[in-house]
């Protein structure tokens, strides 16, 4: 990608705390929509040591950037100074973690989880409307609790299956209208079902763990298939699905539309949710 020379005393800065973070894709697009917007800004991989959190939070804020994507390990101690010194969006609170954050001119820092709006929105995308019916969820970590959080909202029954049916159980007493289901017995509630979202790592990077181990083949007509997985793009599940005839959709587009929501929040322009960025990451996978 090629970007423009031009850093300067205007340069708008945002950027994404990690440890480590040199993997991570928000740079590849938060720096091609900076340049597609004709904006005079810089995304950057910020790595930041387990510790080290709060200090650079501060200092980037002195900085003047306009805030940061927090990834692992940080989204707990982001929930938190927020918490103690910000303001946390609702979208925060119901997913109880927090993703993005806006240094606001009024001196707070405002906490965001965009990863459950992004889900949805990803969703609609496909032209399938998220406004009722019941999903099986699968999984009950960070991903699974802000993506259950936006379906809540949206008046679609969540159903919760994980391996661990503590973590689900934990999960249900946090967010109120989740229900429970043993993983093993997961399966049976398919036929019920208009959604089925995968955000276990099962299927991430191939290997051992690519085929999925729930037969869709009791899923109700036009079950629509969710993996939050992106690497690859074709998980075991998604191609189980499509062998049915099941609509899918992949987990590179959430992955798209989370960010564009903090892109929205930092530089107050509305990225191109469109073929050219997709095309940008696929290539990068
Ligand atoms: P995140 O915050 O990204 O959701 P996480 O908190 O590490 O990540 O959660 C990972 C999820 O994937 C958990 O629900 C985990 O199940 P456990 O709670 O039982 O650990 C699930 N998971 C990971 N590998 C799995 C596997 N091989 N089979 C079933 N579930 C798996």
């Amino acid at each position: 990608m090629e970007r423009s020379p031009r850093i300067d005393g205007h340069t708008l800065l945002a950027g994404v705390i990690g440890w480590p973070v040199a993997h991570s894709r928000s740079p590849l697009m938060h720096n091609f929509w900076l340049d597609q917007c004709g904006i005079n800004g810089a995304y950057v991989p910020l790595p930041v040591a387990p510790g080290a959190f709060d200090v650079a939070v501060r200092g980037l804020q002195a900085a003047g950037f306009r805030g940061v994507n927090v990834t692992i390990p940080h989204k707990e101690s982001a929930y938190r100074i927020v918490e103690e010194h910000g303001l946390l969006d609702r979208s925060a609170r119901r997913s109880g973690s927090v993703n993005t954050l806006v240094f606001a001119p009024d001196g707070r820092i405002e906490g965001y989880s965009t990863d459950g709006d992004g889900f949805v929105a990803n969703v609609e995308a496909h032209g399938i409307s998220v406004t009722g019916g019941r999903a099986l969820l699968l999984g009950a970590g960070g991903a699974a609790r802000a993506i259950a959080a936006s379906l809540l909202d949206r008046g679609v029954e969540v159903v919760v299956a994980n391996r661990t049916r503590a973590r689900a159980d934990a999960l249900a007493a946090s967010l109120a209208g989740i229900t429970v289901v043993d993983w093993a017995g997961a399966g049976a509630v398919l036929p019920s079902c208009m959604f089925l979202v995968n955000t276990t790592s099962i299927g991430m990077d191939g290997g051992a763990n690519a085929v999925f181990p729930l037969d869709l083949a009791r899923a109700s007509a036009g079950l629509v298939v969710c993996d939050i997985v992106y690497v690859p793009r074709q998980t075991g599940l998604l191609r189980q699905a499509a062998s049915y005839g099941l609509p899918t959709v992949d987990g590179l587009g959430m992955l798209i539309h989370q960010a564009g929501l903090g892109f929205e929040k930092w530089f107050g322009a509305t990225p191109d949710i469109g073929p050219a960025v997709e095309a940008l990451l696929d290539a990068d996978l």
